[in-house]
């Protein structure tokens, strides 16, 4: 301990049970506001006024992280913005009460400070913890190969408007359906502008509050207008929605994922519900990697939707087959490949609503 600078030390009691069990609940914007009229609320609000000292949240804001995660039961939460760890350390709490889950917490300017930090923590906090020294941008690269979900997701980065919407539009597409975004500081311009743009492009998710409702074109950043989901935080919160959305006229990709298999002969779409009438257009860009040139290939496909598809999994042959000729398959380490849609509605409104994301079937 003596080898930890002063500046770094922290008071981490051993972990202690905060409030009474709570009851699984899907967030809404009902269930933050029959919150904050409850007993939990004031218990949550006491435990966290002053703790940790170097969270830099509201008293609401470190209770509000701590019943989300309660309440959800999330198998991953990931934290944007380590700082000190003392909201990881709400989080790891809430965590370690549900007896589940893991914190992926990232910060950049963090790599000296935070295992230090990390290190005074109890094993029982610890071991919900991952923490990475690297900037959003690189981890939302390692996750998205890594195909992870996450169920909590807490932006608090840089919050400058295009660092802000990165990170929202990164790490929404790794949200899992059902659940939460929470982008901190929204009394900054660049954090209210940053999700309302995140709307435009995500129509079909939806806010815990009333912020953005409000929004008002010819003053937007009235000081009378609220700017934030839940009272006395700085928090904008959004959920996503119960299945994966292509928005009308709108673009949904599964990124470039490495595989390890090196051809492909279709694409697989799982309906959520009876597809509305419209146009889908699809790209599946396939890239090989290695001594040489990358090999680039891809398969263009078009389907007319009548509304007949029913629900269920629509398999859509690529041709030609997406793959590495047999004569350079040695000269070549690795494939990616990414699948994008784009659907145009008939009605011009209604969103393609997907049980999966796209995947591609191995030839
Ligand atoms: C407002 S503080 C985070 C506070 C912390 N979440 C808390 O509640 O106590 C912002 C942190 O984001 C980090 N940061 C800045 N740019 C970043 C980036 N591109 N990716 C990840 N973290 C970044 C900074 O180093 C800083 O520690």
């Amino acid at each position: 301990m003596n080898d930890i600078p002063v500046e770094y030390r922290v008071d981490v009691p051993a972990p202690w049970v905060i409030g009474d069990e709570v009851d699984p609940a899907e967030p809404s914007a009902e269930w933050v506001q029959t919150w904050v009229r409850s007993k939990a609320y004031r218990t949550e609000l006491e435990t966290f006024r002053a703790v940790p000292a170097h969270s830099l949240l509201s008293s609401a804001g470190r209770a509000f992280l701590f019943h989300l995660v309660r309440t959800t039961l999330p198998q991953t939460v990931l934290e944007i913005g380590t700082y000190f760890a003392g909201t990881a350390e709400v989080i790891a709490r809430a965590l370690h009460q549900n007896g589940t889950g893991l914190l992926i917490t990232t910060d950049p300017f963090g790599g000296e400070r935070c295992p230090l930090i990390f290190r005074q923590w109890p094993d029982a906090l610890r071991r919900h913890v991952r923490f990475h020294a690297i900037n959003s941008m690189a981890l939302a690269q390692s996750l998205a190969q890594e195909q992870r979900l996450i169920d909590v997701a807490f932006i608090d980065g840089c919050h400058d408007y295009e660092y802000v919407l990165f990170d929202a539009l990164a790490f929404g597409k790794l949200v899992r359906p059902g659940g939460v975004l929470v982008l901190d500081n929204a009394e900054q311009p660049g954090v209210y502008r940053a999700c309302a743009e995140f709307l435009r492009h995500n129509p079909d998710w939806s806010e815990l509050g009333d912020a953005m409702k409000m929004e008002v074109p010819d003053n937007p950043f009235a000081p009378t207008l609220g700017r934030s989901s839940v009272p006395d935080t700085t928090f904008l919160v959004l959920r996503a929605p119960d299945y994966w959305s292509v928005a009308p006229r709108g673009f949904l990709s599964t990124g470039q994922i490495r595989h390890e298999v090196t051809s492909f002969d279709a694409v697989r779409l799982q309906f959520q519900e009876d597809p509305p009438v419209g146009r889908l257009s699809i790209e599946a860009c396939f890239r090989a990697f290695g001594q040489t040139l990358p090999l680039e290939l891809r398969s263009l496909l078009t389907v007319d939707l009548d509304g007949t598809e029913g629900v269920g999994t629509l398999r859509l042959p690529i041709d030609p087959v997406l793959k590495v000729p047999a004569d350079s398959v040695n000269s070549h380490d690795y494939v990616t490949l990414e699948i994008g849609l784009y659907w145009n509605p008939t009605d011009r409104r209604t969103p393609l609503r997907l049980r999966a994301m796209p995947a591609a079937s191995n030839a």
